[in-house]
């Protein structure tokens, strides 16, 4: 095997505005989009050769990836001119990838196991696919594995709404992980030129057939589909990195950061390169900022990520909140989510002094790209 395919063509509307000026596969999580760590995983496999499955934004995606030189992995192309469909886009590889098992990857999720060990498992059970599962309380919004416990074999594959809980209360279940290790003959089930869904029309009849496996995965897992879940997975990965690191540290902040001696950081925090933070700010826990980011004096930022090329300005409170690249947020200000609703400011957004952004709601409240706010926002329920 030296193949993969990754799924990067979907409309990431779950993440809108973030996603009107980013895919979402490119989200950075721990300032690295997303799906460069899975590739980095895949390398790590022995994978060297990769087909994007592209669409929505198609050229944002090639225009960072390019040929993937950058990163030591070979990168291919299939676009899409309207989405496929999760099958739809992979029989469009078909050619690339007809020879030889291959792992197929919703670009979505974070994630750190072992792939090789995966594929080790793959082998020995003959199955025509083996799809990584994680047991997650509520699995509602998920695809569900009803398998047999001694074998891991699938028995009922059940996208989303199909599947419903024994007296509607919702247990914890082993759910498709999005990372999946295919045979070749898995080509025969779908049809060309047409939208097809793996998930809904592909995966439910070869478990029928007992053609399916799960590969149980410990460790971070997370699909980043949501603003709360994007957030929640920044600050997952970004304790497993620093858990995982040779040398304990509490936070993970370039060399090349200026921090006035009076900062207080709260651990975890991470910030990326060419940061400056001016006196008696106070950072942390739970932040992650990119590179390239002013923040003057007296400014307290808690529980949110700040992304790259942002200037923010002094006596600025941020809390519970996304803030996308190239954003003003001028003196005095506050943005403030709560554990249910986020504050979530999408790209080149300005919004100006003493302005108020605070959800007091379970509903996050989103500011759209290059918008200027001049007034307060403020919700209840
Ligand atoms: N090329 C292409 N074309 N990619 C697509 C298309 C398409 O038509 N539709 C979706 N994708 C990509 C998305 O960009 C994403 O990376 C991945 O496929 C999965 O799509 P999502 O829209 O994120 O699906 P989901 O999160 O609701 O559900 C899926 O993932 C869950 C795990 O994270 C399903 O596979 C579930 O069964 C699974 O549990
Ligand atoms: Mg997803």
């Amino acid at each position: 095997m030296t193949k993969g395919i990754i799924l990067s063509g979907g409309w990431g509307t779950r993440l809108r505005p973030l996603t009107c000026t980013i895919p979402k596969t490119l989200m950075p999580v721990v300032n690295k989009p997303v799906i460069e760590r899975q590739m980095q995983h895949l390398k790590k496999a022995g994978v060297k050769e990769i087909i994007l499955a592209v669409s929505v934004m198609a050229n944002d995606l090639k225009n960072y990836f390019q040929d993937g030189e950058r990163l030591g992995i070979k990168i291919h192309y299939t676009n899409e001119k309207d989405p496929m469909g999760t099958a739809g886009a992979i029989k469009l590889a078909e050619s690339f990838l007809k020879d030889d098992n291959f792992f197929m990857l919703n670009g979505d999720v974070i994630l750190n196991f072992d792939f090789k060990d995966m594929l080790k498992k793959h082998e020995t059970c003959k199955a025509t696919g083996t799809i990584a599962s994680k047991i997650v309380k509520d699995p509602s919004r998920y695809g569900v594995l009803i398998d047999d416990k001694n074998s891991n074999q699938i028995l009922k594959f059940l996208e989303k709404s199909e599947y419903q809980p024994l007296e509607g209360k919702q247990v914890p279940m082993p759910i498709n992980a999005g990372v999946y290790i295919l045979e070749p003959s898995i080509f025969s089930y779908i049809e060309p030129n047409k939208r097809i869904s793996m998930e809904r029309d592909i995966f439910p009849n070869l478990s029928k057939e007992r053609k399916l496996y799960h590969y149980p995965i410990d460790g971070v897992w997370k699909d980043i589909g949501k603003p709360e879940e994007l957030l929640e997975g920044n600050i997952l990965l970004m304790n497993d990195i620093l858990k995982n690191l040779k040398e304990k540290r509490d936070n993970l902040i370039n060399d090349n950061v200026k921090l006035d001696k009076s900062v207080l950081i709260h651990p975890p925090v991470t910030i990326g390169e060419n940061v400056v933070v001016e006196k008696n700010c106070i950072i942390g826990p739970n932040v992650i900022i990119g590179n390239n980011v002013k923040i003057d004096e007296n400014t307290e930022i808690k529980e949110s990520l700040i992304y790259s090329e942002n200037n923010i300005s002094k006596n600025v409170k941020i809390e519970k909140s996304i803030v996308s690249d190239n954003c003003h947020i001028k003196n005095g200000a506050v943005l403030e989510g709560n554990e249910n609703g986020l504050v979530i400011i999408a790209s080149y957004v300005q919004v100006l002094e003493n302005v108020r952004i605070i959800s007091n709601s379970y509903n996050s409240i989103s500011v759209c790209h290059h918008e200027v706010i001049k007034e307060n926002k403020i919700s209840s329920d």
